[in-house]
C-alpha cells in the first residue's frame, strides 16, 4: 500500500473534505428543500440529524477508511478478514452505485453552472428580465444543457486523472476560502433588500403544521447528502490520510464548515425570494432564478455574477471529483485498471445517465419513474434511499463487526490522543444503536405511509 497517493498537509485534507461536503448540496439543494418543506421546521430537523447521526457517522467512515487504507470496496474486505460473514465485503457496491447515481444528476446541475458562467460573462443578467423563463431555456432545451453537462464532466475527469495530491488538494485550497467570501457578500446584500424580513422569518420561525414524515425523510436525506455521508467518499479520502491526524477533529471541522455554508446559503437566498415576491417552492431552479435577479440590481452586479457562478462551479466540481474518485479508486484497486482507463470508463457511464437526467427536464418530461421524472427520481433515490442505506450498513459494520478496541484504537491513534471516556462511549452507543434505529425507523415509516 506504500505507493498509494496521500494528502500532503492537514489543511489539504480539510479543504478536500470540505470541498467534497460543500457543494451544490448546500447552495442549490438546501435552499430549495427548505422552500419546499416549510422553512424552519426542515432546518431544525436537518441540524438535529447532522449532530446526532451524521457527525458520528462521518467519524465512523473516517475510521473505516483510514484503518483499511483502501477503496470503499476493499475496505470492508480487509476489515472483515478473519471474521465470519464474507458478505460484508459487498457493502462497497452500494457506495459505488450511489456515487454513479448522484453524479448523473449532479453533473447536469454542474452543467447549468457552466452555462450561467458563460451568460454572466456576456453580462446577460439585466434588471427586469424573466429569470424563470431564462432558467427554463437553460435546463429544458434538448442540446444546450447536454453540452454544458459534458464540459462539466470532462473537467471533473481531468482533475481526477491528475490524482489526489496534485489535482484535488491543490485547487480546493484556493477555491474554498473564495466561496466563503462570496456567499457572505450575497447574504449581506440579500438581507438588506426591502421586504427581506419575511424570508428571515421563514428560515428561523418554525411552523409545526408543516411537520410530516416526508419532511423528516427529506431532512435526513439532505444531512447525508450535504456531508457526503453514506457513499464512501469519506472512506476513500480517509484512506489517503496519514496515521497521525486527529479524525474526530477533522470530521467536526468539516461538519461545522458544511453547516455554516448551508445556513449562509439559506440566508443568501430566502430573504431575496420574499423581497422579489417569488415563492419559496420554486424547486430545483431556485438558485438560478434568484441569484441573477439579486445581481441585476447591484452596482457592479455583472462582475459579482461572474465571480459567483465561477465559485459555484468550483464548489460543484470539488464535490463531483470526490464522487468520481469513489468509482475510480474502486476500479483501480479492485479491477486493476490504470487511473486513466478507470476515469474514462466511469465518466462514460455517468455521461449516459446524465444525458437521460438532463433530457427528462425537457424532451423526456413525460417519462415518469415511480411518479417522478428521471432527474428527480435519481435525486430522491440517492439522497433518501441509497445514502441512508449505505450509511446504515457502514455503522452496522463499524458497530457490530469491528471490535470496540479496533474502533477506539483508530480514533485515538492507538491511544496517543486522549478523549473523555464519556465522549467515546456516547459515540459508540450512537454508532451501534441510535443511528441504525433512527435510519431504519424513518425509512420504514416513510415506506409504509
Ligand atoms: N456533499 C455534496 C454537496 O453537498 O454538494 C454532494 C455529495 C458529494 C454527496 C459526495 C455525496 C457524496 F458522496
Amino acid at each position: 500500500m506504500s505507493n498509494r497517493d496521500s494528502f500532503s498537509s492537514k489543511f489539504g485534507i480539510l479543504v478536500a473534505l470540505a470541498g467534497s461536503a460543500v457543494g451544490l448540496g448546500n447552495l442549490w439543494r438546501f435552499p430549495y428543500l427548505v422552500g419546499n418543506n416549510g422553512g424552519a421546521v426542515f432546518i431544525i430537523l436537518y441540524l438535529l440529524f447532522l449532530i446526532v447521526i451524521c457527525l458520528p457517522m462521518m467519524i465512523t467512515e473516517f475510521t473505516i477508511g483510514r484503518r483499511s487504507q483502501s477503496n470503499v470496496f476493499g475496505a470492508f474486505k480487509i476489515l472483515s478478514q478473519g471474521k465470519k460473514g464474507k458478505a460484508w465485503g459487498k457493502i462497497g457496491f452500494i457506495s459505488v452505485l450511489s456515487a454513479l447515481v448522484i453524479l448523473s444528476f449532479y453533473s447536469v446541475v454542474g452543467g447549468w453552472t457552466v452555462d450561467y458562467i458563460t451568460q454572466s460573462l456576456c453580462f446577460n443578467f439585466k434588471e427586469g428580465l424573466d429569470y424563470e423563463q431564462m432558467f427554463r431555456y437553460s435546463s429544458e432545451n434538448a442540446f444546450r444543457p447536454l453540452i454544458f453537462t459534458l464540459v462539466f464532466l470532462l473537467l471533473t475527469a481531468l482533475v481526477v486523472i491528475m490524482g489526489v495530491n496534485k489535482g484535488i488538494e491543490k485547487y480546493t485550497k484556493v477555491m474554498m476560502p473564495l466561496l466563503f467570501v462570496m456567499v457572505i457578500l450575497i447574504a449581506v446584500r440579500s438581507l438588506t433588500l426591502q421586504g427581506s424580513n419575511e424570508g428571515v422569518k421563514f428560515l428561523f420561525r418554525p411552523d409545526w403544521s408543516k411537520f410530516t414524515i416526508d419532511t423528516v425523510l427529506a431532512a435526513l436525506g439532505q444531512s447525508f447528502f450535504s456531508l457526503s455521508i453514506g457513499c464512501g467518499t469519506i472512506i476513500t479520502y480517509a484512506s489517503y490520510v496519514k496515521r497521525n491526524e486527529n479524525i474526530v477533529r477533522l470530521s467536526t471541522e468539516t461538519a461545522l464548515m458544511d453547516t455554516l455554508f448551508a445556513l449562509l446559503a439559506g440566508i443568501a437566498i430566502m430573504p431575496a425570494v420574499f423581497a422579489f415576491g417569488l415563492t419559496p417552492e420554486e424547486g430545483p431552479g431556485l438558485v438560478f432564478v434568484i441569484i441573477p435577479q439579486i445581481f441585476s440590481q447591484l452596482p457592479m452586479g455583472g462582475i459579482f455574477a461572474i465571480l459567483f457562478f465561477v465559485v459555484l462551479f468550483f464548489a460543484a466540481l470539488s464535490s463531483s471529483i470526490s464522487l468520481l474518485e469513489v468509482m475510480v479508486a474502486y476500479m483501480i484497486e479492485e479491477i486493476h485498471w490504470s487511473r486513466k482507463t478507470a476515469v474514462a470508463l466511469s465518466t462514460a457511464l455517468v455521461t449516459i445517465l446524465s444525458v437521460l437526467c438532463s433530457l427528462s427536464l425537457g424532451v423526456l418530461k413525460n417519462v415518469s419513474v415511480l411518479g417522478s421524472n428521471i432527474f428527480d427520481f435519481m435525486d430522491k433515490l440517492s439522497a433518501n434511499i441509497l445514502l441512508p442505506v449505505g450509511g446504515l450498513l457502514f455503522v452496522l459494520f463499524a458497530g457490530w463487526k469491528m471490535s470496540d478496541k479496533e474502533y477506539f484504537d483508530e480514533i485515538t491513534n492507538d491511544g496517543n490522543l486522549k478523549f473523555k471516556p464519556l465522549f467515546l462511549n456516547v459515540l459508540r452507543f450512537i454508532v451501534r444503536f441510535v443511528a441504525p434505529l433512527v435510519i431504519v425507523l424513518i425509512m420504514l415509516v416513510s415506506l409504509l405511509k
